[in-house]
């Protein structure tokens, strides 16, 4: 027997009901948990969108921007969908089946160029990943500021990293792909 893909398991995601956590007040269990899933199928996303960029850019600098690719998409899978996974696992929730990641996730993922060599295309798609990621978290942030010091204090690390991965792709950028990102951000 083959294994049917048309139809996703759904494990324990989600549970009939969530346990109680003493150290949750005053916060929704079931928006939380839908926030958080949310997240981990943006970072499992993301990790894909630049395990995908460190393989298909090519040209100037695409050697050290594969490494850049491959570092962060590291970050986002085995450090931040980890955290989340793991405090989803405190409400009893699995990581959801791979087939409703693209429906949890609100970033889906940022077009990558058609041309491997614009460099500065695959850079861009970086950045707007991470603002995506960082306005999703700044939201989840606010949801528990207060009332969930765990999750409080996880989205605070992954605020953090995801800062810090928008600086790095914005200084790989050429003074062309700066000019890009300026037109991009008038459009907005
Ligand atoms: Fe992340
Ligand atoms: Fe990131």
């Amino acid at each position: 027997m083959g294994l049917d893909m048309s139809e996703p398991k759904k494990y324990r995601y989600l549970p009939e009901e969530f346990p109680a956590r003493n150290e949750v007040v005053g916060v929704d269990t079931a928006t939380l948990v839908n926030m958080l899933l949310s997240a981990f199928a943006d970072e499992v996303l993301a990790w894909y969108q630049y395990y995908v960029s460190a393989y298909a850019v090519r040209g100037n600098i695409s050697t050290e921007l594969e490494d850049v690719f491959k570092k962060i998409a590291e970050d986002e899978l085995n450090d931040h969908a980890k955290k989340l996974a793991d405090r989803l696992q405190d409400f009893d929730v699995d990581p959801p089946d791979f087939r409703d990641l693209w429906q949890l996730s609100k970033c889906k993922q940022t077009e990558l160029p058609e041309d491997p060599h614009d460099v500065d295309g695959f850079i861009i798609a970086g950045i707007l990943a991470e603002r995506c990621a960082l306005t999703s978290y700044r939201e989840i942030f606010k949801y528990v500021f207060g009332k969930d010091p765990v999750t409080e204090e996880i989205i605070e690390d992954i605020i953090s990293d995801e800062a810090e991965h928008e600086t790095i792709f914005r200084n790989l950028l050429s003074k062309e792909g700066l000019k890009r990102l300026k037109e991009l951000e008038k459009k907005d």
